[in-house]
C-alpha cells in the first residue's frame, strides 16, 4: 500500500518507517526543509535507538522517501497519516490543533482521488468531526474518510512498541476506512494483534484516557513513597505488593521524580480542559497535573535537605538530565525545574547527560556541563542522580566517593539499594525507602 505521513517529527519518523519495514511504500513529508534535507542525508532529527537502521535500510530498499512537497507525496497514496503537532496553547493549556487543521486542509486540496485521511497526532474528542467538515468543505468531489489511529509509542522504545504493541486502537466510520486500516496493519494482525475497533469520538478518547491514567499511576506511587518516606516503609516492596494483583499490575509503578515528557504533562492537561469545557470534570486528573508539578520543584528540596538544609555557594552534580533514558528530550524533564530550584537557593550546578546536553544547554542557562559521570562530581558536594541511563546504574561508588567534596549521594530514580551505597561511607537519600546506616569501617 502508498501510504503518505504528514509530518517527521517523532510520531510521524517512527510510524512511517515502521509502516516501511512492514513492506509498505511510505513518503515521510515535513515544511522543514533542513529536516528532510538530514533525513535525505541519513541523519536523524531525533535519537530514538534502532531508528537509524531502519530507515537506512527501508530507503536502501526504495520503499521509504522524505519530500517536502506534500501534493506530489500523496498523489497516488490510499492512505495519508496526518502527525504533526499539537502543542499546549499558550494561556490555556488547550490543544493547539491548528498544524492538523492546515495539513488536513492541504490534504484535501491535493487529494487526486478516494483516500482515507487518519490523525496520528494526539488531538481532542471531536477534532475528526472538525477535520472531515474541513476536508468536506474543501473537497466534494472526492470521497474522503477520516480515522483516528492513536499511538501509544514511549521514546526510547518507539519501535519496540510500534512492532509488538499492546492492542491497535481505530475509530472510523465506514466500512471502507475499517478495510484500509486492516491492509495496513495487516502484518501485526498475522500476530493475533487485538484490533479495536471504535468510533471517532472513541478512539481519540481513549488515547488521552490511557495517558491520563498512567500519569494517576504514577502519580499515585510517588504519594505513597512521600508516605513511606513519612512512615519508614519501602515503595518499591508496596509497589511490588500491590503490582502482582493482576487488577492493579506492576507497571508504572516506579517512584521518582514526577512525570515528565511531551506527552503525559501535555495530554493530561488537554484532557483536564475538555472535561471543564464539556461539564464533565476530571477532578483526578486535576489534582495529578498539580501534585506532579509541585513535586518536580520538591525534588529540589529534597537536595537541598540531603545536603543539610542550605546549597548556598555549594557545588551540587546532577547525572541525568532528559525526562527519561535512551531519548534526548528535554520537554518538561524534572531536572530542569530542579536545576531551577538548586539555583534560586544559591548552589551552583553542574550537569551530565549521555545524549541531552545539547538540548539542555539553552534551557539551562547558569549551568556547567561535564563530560562524563566522574567529571561531573568531582569537588562536588552532592551528587543526585536525575534520569535512570544506564550508565549511572553502575558507578564505581568508590570512585564517586572519593571524588565527592562531601560524600552525599541523592538517587531520585532508586536505582541503588541504601546498603550498598552506604557501605562506601556515602550519605545517601533516595525516594520512600529507608536508609539502613551499616557502619562503614566494617565493610570498606
Ligand atoms: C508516554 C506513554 O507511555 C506512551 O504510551 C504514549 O504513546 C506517549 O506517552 C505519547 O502519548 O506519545 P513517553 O512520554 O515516551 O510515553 O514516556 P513514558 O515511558 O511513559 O514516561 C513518561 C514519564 O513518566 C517519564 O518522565 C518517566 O520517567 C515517568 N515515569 C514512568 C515514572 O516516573 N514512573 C514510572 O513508573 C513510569
Amino acid at each position: 500500500m502508498r501510504i503518505a505521513m504528514i509530518g517527521s517529527g517523532y510520531v510521524g519518523l517512527v510510524s512511517g518507517a515502521c509502516f516501511s519495514d512492514f513492506g509498505h511504500t511510505v513518503t515521510c513529508v515535513d515544511l522543514d526543509e533542513g529536516k528532510i534535507a538530514a533525513l535525505k542525508a541519513g541523519i536523524m532529527p531525533i535519537f530514538e535507538p534502532g531508528l537509524k537502521e531502519m530507515v537506512d535500510k527501508n530507503v536502501r530498499e526504495a520503499r521509504l522517501s522524505f519530500s517536502t512537497d506534500l501534493p506530489t507525496s500523496i498523489a497516488d497514496a490510499e492512505a495519508v497519516f496526518i502527525a504533526v503537532g499539537t502543542p499546549s496553547r499558550h494561556g490555556d493549556g488547550h490543544a493547539d490543533l491548528s498544524y492538523v487543521y492546515a495539513a488536513a486542509a492541504e490534504v484535501a486540496r491535493a487529494a487526486t482521488g478516494p483516500l482515507v485521511v487518519i490523525t496520528k497526532s494526539t488531538v481532542p474528542v471531536g477534532t475528526g468531526d472538525e477535520v472531515e467538515r474541513i476536508v468536506r468543505e474543501v473537497r466534494r468531489d472526492v470521497t474522503i474518510d477520516v480515522v483516528s489511529n492513536p499511538e501509544f509509542l514511549r521514546e526510547g522504545a518507539a519501535i519496540e512498541d510500534f512492532k509488538r504493541p499492546d492492542r491497535v486502537v481505530v475509530g472510523a466510520e465506514s466500512e471502507r476506512a475499517k478495510m484500509v486500516m486492516a491492509a495496513i496493519y495487516r502484518p501485526l494482525s498475522l500476530n493475533s494483534l487485538p484490533m479495536v475497533y471504535v468510533s471517532r469520538r472513541t478512539s481519540e478518547l481513549i488515547k488521552y484516557a490511557a495517558n491520563a491514567f498512567l500519569a494517576v499511576k504514577i502519580t499515585f506511587i510517588n504519594e505513597i513513597a512521600d508516605l513511606c518516606e513519612a512512615t519508614g516503609a519501602n515503595v518499591q516492596e508496596v509497589a511490588r505488593g500491590i503490582g502482582l494483583d493482576k487488577r492493579i499490575g506492576a507497571k508504572f509503578l516506579h517512584a521518582g521524580p514526577g512525570y515528565g515528557g511531551s506527552c503525559f504533562p501535555k495530554d493530561t492537561l488537554a484532557l483536564v480542559k475538555t472535561g471543564q469545557d464539556h461539564g464533565a470534570p476530571l477532578r483526578i486528573v486535576e489534582t495529578v497535573v498539580s501534585v506532579n508539578d509541585q513535586r518536580k520543584r520538591a525534588m529540589g528540596r529534597k537536595i537541598i535537605a540531603a545536603c543539610g538544609g542550605s546549597v548556598r555557594g555549594k557545588t551540587i552534580a546532577i547525572l541525568g538530565l532528559t525526562f527519561k533514558p535512551n531519548t534526548d528530550d528535554m520537554r518538561e524533564a524534572p531536572s530542569l525545574a530542579i536545576v531551577t530550584a538548586l539555583q534560586d537557593a544559591g548552589a551552583i550546578v553542574r550537569g551530565y547527560d549521555p545524549e541531552g546536553m545539547a538540548q539542555a544547554k539553552p534551557l539551562l542557562p547558569g549551568m556547567t556541563f561535564a563530560a562524563n559521570a566522574y567529571e561531573c562530581v568531582t569537588g562536588a558536594d552532592a551528587v543526585a542522580i536525575v534520569t535512570e541511563w544506564d550508565e549511572f546504574r553502575a558507578l564505581d561508588l568508590r570512585r564517586i566517593k572519593t571524588l565527592l567534596a562531601s560524600p552525599v549521594l541523592v538517587d531520585l530514580r532508586n536505582i541503588y539499594l541504601p546498603e550498598e551505597v552506604t557501605r562506601y561511607g556515602l550519605t545517601y537519600a533516595s525516594i520512600g525507602r529507608p536508609v539502613r546506616e551499616t557502619p562503614v569501617a566494617a565493610l570498606v
